[in-house]
């Protein structure tokens, strides 16, 4: 695709931006990636903004469609139901089928391009009985996510993929009584639990056909860039690429699924903490990748409110990414200056 400049009069609802529409103080409006809807257009033409970057097809403005909505939620659920085969052999005292993890990663590249169709369907699934198959996954997508937004080539978001599906594999080997468990863990349990980053990566240490670099991802998925993770207590730069970014996308999963010991939290509550308590904790240039490319994508998407009202995102500011623009019959929710909160988003 190439990109083309366009009067903001003759951009069309369902337009993608391909560069940051600055305001012009410098502040970013509108970030790229983002899909033009009518809130967008009537605001930049407030602002005076007159044309604007977009890709374009043939001469004409590239539109974004739904129709491969079906594509991702085809390689969400196939993904699901491989990723329970394999731990399900694995937990029986199988070999780990790397050639299906290969395939799989395949599969789920096939979604690159669809940002916005992967975030709507993995925003919409809740499914904490089967958690364990269903976060491997979320981190899979989320993590190809990020790897596209940092420009990585073809294979290694592919690898990137591959580490997201296998990060927690040595899961299989912790009781369930303490994966589990709905209250808080004992000492000596969260030392059993703390083991399956070491388990997983035994398990696929000595498969030759699994890259050094995704199964450093699964030994140090849960160390921290200052130095609080574990098993090692590795930090900054001592942490590889794929782990940086299977990190946040590991973390920004669980945060926001529900689990038998705790309730998820909104999207929102999740940028929240990573802008506050993320800081220093995972990379900082990954993880502002991450947050400004994934709040544009939120747009299109369903909300409820706190007092019950319903409504639809139709602009993230990327300057305040936590307090969305909430389209409610046919008058806007402005969140940002007030406490006013969202409950459910999909
Ligand atoms: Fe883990």
């Amino acid at each position: 695709m190439s990109r083309t400049r366009m009067l903001v009069s003759q951009c069309e609802v369902g337009t993608i931006i391909v560069e940051d529409v600055k305001s012009y103080q410098g502040i970013t409006l509108v970030a790229k990636g983002s899909v033009l809807n009518q809130y967008i257009l009537d605001r930049l033409t407030d602002r005076g903004i007159s044309s604007i970057w977009v890709y374009s097809l043939d001469g004409l403005a590239s539109r974004v469609t739904l129709a491969n909505m079906e594509q991702v939620e085809g390689s969400y659920t196939e993904a699901v139901l491989v990723v329970k085969q394999i731990l399900h052999e694995l937990s029986s005292g199988g070999k780990l089928n790397y050639h299906k993890i290969i395939q799989l990663s395949e599969l789920v590249y096939g979604s690159v391009n669809s940002s916005l169709n992967v975030i709507k369907c993995l925003n919409g699934i809740r499914d904490k009985d089967e958690y364990t198959y269903t976060h491997c996954v979320h981190v899979a997508f989320y993590s190809m996510l990020i790897a596209k937004w940092l420009a990585l080539p073809k294979e290694e978001i592919e690898e990137v993929i591959q580490a997201g599906l296998l990060h927690d594999i040595g899961k299989v080997l912790i009781p369930d009584e303490i994966l589990n468990k709905p209250g808080k863990l004992l000492e000596s349990e969260l030392d059993i639990m703390q083991r399956h980053s070491l388990i997983g990566y035994f398990s696929i240490k000595n498969e030759m056909e699994i890259t050094q670099p995704v199964k450093e991802a699964v030994l140090s998925h849960h160390e921290r860039a200052d130095g609080s993770g574990y098993p090692y207590g590795l930090t900054g730069e001592e942490i590889n690429l794929y782990t940086k970014i299977i990190a946040i996308a590991d973390v920004s999963d669980a945060m926001t699924q529900d689990r038998v010991y705790k309730k998820g939290v909104t999207p929102f509550v999740a940028f929240e903490m990573f802008q506050t308590l993320g800081i220093g904790t995972f990379d900082i240039r990954i993880l502002k990748i991450f947050l400004k490319n994934i709040a544009v994508n939120f747009t299109g998407l369903n909300v409820i409110m706190e007092n019950g009202e319903h409504g639809e995102i139709v602009y993230v500011p990327p300057y305040e990414i936590t307090k969305p623009i909430i389209l409610n019959g046919s008058s806007f929710i402005d969140l940002s200056g007030t406490d006013r909160r969202i409950v459910s988003v999909w």
